[in-house]
């Protein structure tokens, strides 16, 4: 997809990734409506992109989604492009997770995708044109523990990605899924960087990121897994997921002690 002129609704704009992408969005010539929970981060990354509309709200709800669709329809008088990017994350040992956090993480990072296209996807049918791009990462095709609620919300969503994306296959609407592995950003809390230093874990810099998934836009990609040797992982896990079992097993080791402040 051609991104020049398009009108492009951007959540999580205030995030790591997300002003980020923002600006490689509009230097790119799109016309963004810039959706996220922080309303005061957002409005310095709306500053600073002039033209982008600011659309203050919290996804966690069908009716936050179906609000922010809505102001994102008015300012822009129309939608081409849906980048599903604000997610939350929780790194625990799954006996210790907090219950609201499980319904919390499913709300945003898995019912706020489908809830903001199934507002936004008849005007795309209407139009005859659209691109849905959710970002996923590769812990929705590998389950990682300790990000246990985190990669079930990232299956889910790789799912819905998938079938939605067969659903409009006879349509001009398209659907692209994007995985990341471990990216630089706030996400990522210190005990995070700190297990994934001890674990060797890979960490891209959230500029190579933004750049891919634009490349993925351009390019017109349904799906896209980011990174070597996670993309082949993900391969492997789908043919022989008992191999990734035994790979992952001492990191896990090492992951527990950080999940569960022993280390
Ligand atoms: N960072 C990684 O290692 C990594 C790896 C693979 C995939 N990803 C995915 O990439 C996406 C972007 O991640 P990131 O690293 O840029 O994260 P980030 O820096 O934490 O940014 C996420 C943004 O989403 C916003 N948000 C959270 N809950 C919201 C809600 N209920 N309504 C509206 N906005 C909300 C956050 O606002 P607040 O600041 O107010 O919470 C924040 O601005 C996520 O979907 C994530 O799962 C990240």
């Amino acid at each position: 997809m051609e991104i020049r002129n398009k009108r492009v609704v951007l959540t999580g704009a205030a995030g790591g990734m997300g002003r980020i992408l923002a600006a490689e969005l509009k230097k790119k010539g799109a016309i963004l409506a810039l959706v996220d929970a922080n309303a005061k981060a957002l409005n310095e990354v709306s500053g600073g992109l002039e033209g982008s509309y600011p659309v203050a709200g919290d996804l966690s709800s069908a009716e936050g989604c179906r609000k922010a669709a809505e102001a994102c329809q008015e300012v822009l008088g129309g939608i081409d492009l849906l980048i599903n990017l604000a997610g939350i994350s929780s790194f625990t040992a799954y006996e210790d997770e907090n219950p609201d956090k499980v319904e919390l993480m499913m709300r945003v990072n898995l019912l706020a995708p489908m809830w903001l296209a199934r507002a936004i996807l008849p005007s795309m049918l209407a139009q005859n044109s659209g691109r849905i791009v959710n970002v996923g990462s590769i812990f929705g095709s590998i389950g990682f523990a300790y990000f246990t609620t985190y990669s079930a919300t990232k299956f889910g969503l790789r799912g819905f990605s998938e079938a939605l994306r067969r659903e409009l296959a006879d349509t001009k609407i398209k659907v692209t899924y994007i995985a990341p592995r471990a990216v630089k950003t706030p996400m990522n809390s210190d005990v995070i960087m700190k297990m994934g230093e001890a674990t060797k874990m890979n960490m891209d810099a959230p500029e190579d990121v933004v750049r891919k998934i634009i490349a993925a836009i351009n390019s017109d990609r349904k799906d896209i897994y980011f990174g070597f040797p996670e993309a082949l992982f993900v391969r492997i896990n789908v043919m022989f997921p008992r191999l990734v079992d035994k790979a992952l097993a001492a990191q896990n080791r090492i992951a527990r002690k950080f999940a569960k402040n022993e280390a």
